[in-house]
């Protein structure tokens, strides 16, 4: 009989089809090739209407057991595939945690930024607050306010540029310090950090430095209150057993003003190369806020008092890191910064 024999075919057709099936992939275009819509055990059902009706009923049953078993067939192929393919694929996606990570190569900071975050981390311990102020200044902050009006002597000091006859470039943080007095009432104890720019260029100048400016305004304040807070600036950024000494100075804005060194922290005063033999080394300029500049801001210079300071930040980082060229800390060159980790 002829389906009878068609029958035979197929299964054995499908046991053939299936034993050398890899992937559940393959399996499904051979499933389709029997059990699809044009697949051979479909067309067989599709001729059913060709065969006498009395042979139906046993016909059918045949081939119904047919499609049964090559569906279950599949089936049971199809998971132990997907078994397989699924351990394979967690297998190759296996991660080893005991290997050691990928190192990315990390910055490092600047030794500004080193030496910036370090001072304000000590005065913030002293109860200094930070005020950034605009690095285009009017004439009046950076000079007039600081009792440095136009015909000043001073001024000539300062190299400025100029952005137009009121506009410049401030040439010292002190500008800060009106900006601040004129909005606060004391006490005031503000820490004011920032770019200054002076027409300057040498091995220990630059166009464009940083400085670093302190303002104390309360009821009271003495120069010894200055000298003892230098002192404690001194051992913390210089080492515990560094001095301090002032030196009589002249700036406008401060009366007395003085010129701060600090004892030699290379040779501990005996005199060497980095203090030019003197024992000393200068870090900064100071002195008690003049009576003028008070009252410019409207603080009453008989009831108050106050001290000032200013430092040049890229100055402290040469002295501490003893870097011989202020052009170093501005080239950017990671050979260099890379030795401040
Ligand atoms: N502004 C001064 C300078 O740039 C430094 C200074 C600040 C001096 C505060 C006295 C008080 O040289």
């Amino acid at each position: 009989m002829d389906v009878q024999k068609n029958i035979k075919e197929i299964e054995s057709q499908v046991d053939e089809a299936v034993k050398d099936v890899e992937s559940s992939k393959s399996l499904y275009d051979i499933k389709m090739k029997f059990l699809g819509k044009s697949g051979a055990i479909s067309s067989l059902m599709k001729n059913m209407k060709d065969v006498p009706p009395e042979e139906r009923p046993t016909l059918g049953k045949l081939l119904n057991s047919l499609r049964e078993w090559t569906e279950q067939k599949f089936s049971a192929l199809e998971q132990k595939l997907r078994e397989k393919e699924l351990k394979k694929k967690i297998a190759a996606e296996r991660v080893d945690v005991t290997m050691p990570a990928k190192a990315f190569p990390s910055g490092s900071h600047h030794p500004n930024t080193l030496i910036k975050d370090e001072l304000v981390s000590i005065f913030s311990g002293m109860g200094f607050e930070v005020f950034e102020g605009p690095e285009i200044e009017n004439d009046y902050y950076n000079f007039t306010a600081l009792n440095t009006p136009a015909d000043h002597p001073a001024r000539d000091t300062q190299d400025t540029f100029y952005l137009s006859d009121s506009l410049l470039l401030r040439t010292q943080t002190s500008a800060g310090q009106i900006r601040v007095m004129e909005n606060k009432k004391p006490p005031i104890k503000i820490l004011s950090p920032g770019k200054v720019y002076r027409s300057d260029d040498d091995a220990t100048h630059s166009p464009m430095f940083s400085q670093m400016e302190g303002l104390v305004v309360d009821k009271g304040i003495t120069l010894c209150d200055l000298k003892g807070m230098l002192d404690e600036f001194a051992r913390k950024i210089f080492g515990e057993d560094v001095k301090t000494r002032l030196r009589p100075s002249y700036f406008p804005f401060t009366e007395p003003s003085v010129e701060v060194d600090v004892s030699c922290f290379e040779c501990g005063g005996k005199g060497c190369r980095l203090c030019k033999g003197t024992g000393w080394i200068e870090v900064l300029g100071a002195g008690m806020v003049n009576r003028r500049v008070l009252e410019g801001c409207g603080i009453d210079p008989d009831v108050y008092t106050g001290f000032a300071f200013g430092m040049g930040i890229e100055r402290i980082a040469m002295l501490k890191y003893g870097i011989n060229n202020m052009k170093l800390l501005f080239e950017g060159d990671v050979r260099f910064l890379r030795q401040f980790k």
